[in-house]
């Protein structure tokens, strides 16, 4: 009811003010409390694998990518994320030693079910990463771990999306034995978004700037993969064809789409490939694109940039993406469009 949403005009809007307190209770609930919700079982499993396959669909699946990039470097053990409808009929060769993690928010993914079934026919192990406990996914999987982000009414996932991130990250420091304060680290991130959100100016940007009914998002590394979310968030809701793409590979073909006004935005968190992904972004700009930049204070150079407090860059993901969603928030807002039931989508998909 209208009554849940309370002071806001949509769930998108209320669940995406609420991620800082998802976050602080994902902390809560791993990191605080004395039980261990992350069974050395799992952890051993982990361990002892060659490599981890991570299954989703998605937003999930972009969450996905993040935790691929959190195992490999935390753990050093090879991740590969497959798109669950492929995985489920086109299995790549496997390693000797697999471990499977699926992750979706609501547990229901026929996609993902199917995947389940082939990989348990195999006798191999598989963790479940969800936000609803008692889903399908969570119970027919050997392990399961919880979002804790509360129910997700708006089909377009953001609250998820972050939990996500952040159980990838216990879990992998965790395996890691803890070689990251992780504690204070998310802390840091949930002030981060918190005070982003005080003071953001997004809806006069997505007037301004998202007048074409096509977009980019670029990014290098992680902020590749935040591009790949930010662009599907874009376009689930206010249905500007948006693309993610890998900064340096869009002059290789794409850039030939760039016309005046295109919006091009340019996500920067890291600063060791932050002036490669300026100077992409120049590249369209001298084709006439309209350019937005989201960096971090750090890393920053202009005034008009979209500037978020530094935080570790492994977790930069969940920060970066905050403003991605208010930009898709407010596009979808000022074209009128039907925000929480964007046409054509289900917020659980229980078909193959
Ligand atoms: C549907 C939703 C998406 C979601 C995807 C995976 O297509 O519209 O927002 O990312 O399913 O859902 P899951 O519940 O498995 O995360």
């Amino acid at each position: 009811s209208s009554a849940d949403m309370g002071e806001y005009q949509h769930y998108m809007l209320k669940e995406i003010y609420e991620q800082p307190s998802v976050i602080r209770r994902v902390i809560q609930n791993y990191l605080t409390d004395q039980k261990e919700i992350i069974k050395s079982e799992l952890i051993n499993e982990i361990k002892n694998s060659d490599r981890v396959y991570v299954l989703a669909a998605g937003t999930s699946m972009h969450a996905g990518y993040v935790g691929k990039a959190l195992i490999e470097e935390l753990v050093n053990i090879p991740v590969e994320v497959h798109i669950a409808s492929e995985f489920a009929y086109h299995m790549p060769l496997l390693t000797k030693n697999p471990f499977f993690i699926l992750v979706s928010q609501s547990g229901e993914t026929a996609d993902l079910r199917a995947c389940l079934l082939n990989i348990k026919n195999k006798g191999f192990k598989t963790l479940t990463i969800t936000n609803v406990k008692t889903s399908t996914l969570a119970r027919e999987a050997d392990f399961y771990l919880e979002l804790f982000a509360g129910p997700e009414i708006a089909v377009a996932s953001t609250k998820a999306y972050i939990a996500q991130i952040a159980v990838f990250a216990i879990l992998a420091n965790k395996i890691a034995l803890n070689s990251i304060d992780i504690k204070s680290e998310l802390n840091r991130v949930a002030v981060a978004i918190e005070i982003f959100l005080e003071n953001q100016e997004i809806s006069i940007l997505a007037h301004e700037k998202l007048t074409k009914q096509n977009c980019f998002y670029i990014g290098r590394g992680l902020d590749y993969y935040t591009s790949l979310e930010a662009a599907l968030k874009l376009k689930e809701i206010s249905y500007i064809q948006t693309e993610g793409f890998a900064a340096g590979e869009l002059k290789h073909g794409t850039i030939a789409l760039i016309e005046d006004k295109t919006p091009v935005i340019a996500l920067i968190s890291n600063k060791d490939i932050a002036l490669n992904t300026r100077s992409n972004l120049k590249e369209t700009n001298a084709r006439g694109a309209e350019t937005i930049i989201i960096t971090l204070e750090s890393l920053k150079h202009k005034d008009d940039e979209i500037v978020l407090n530094d935080v570790n860059s492994f977790l930069a993901p969940m920060l970066m993406v905050v403003p991605t969603q208010l930009l898709a928030y407010y596009a979808a807002l000022e074209r009128g469009l039907d925000i929480d039931k964007p046409r054509n989508l289900a917020k659980s998909v229980t078909v193959e």
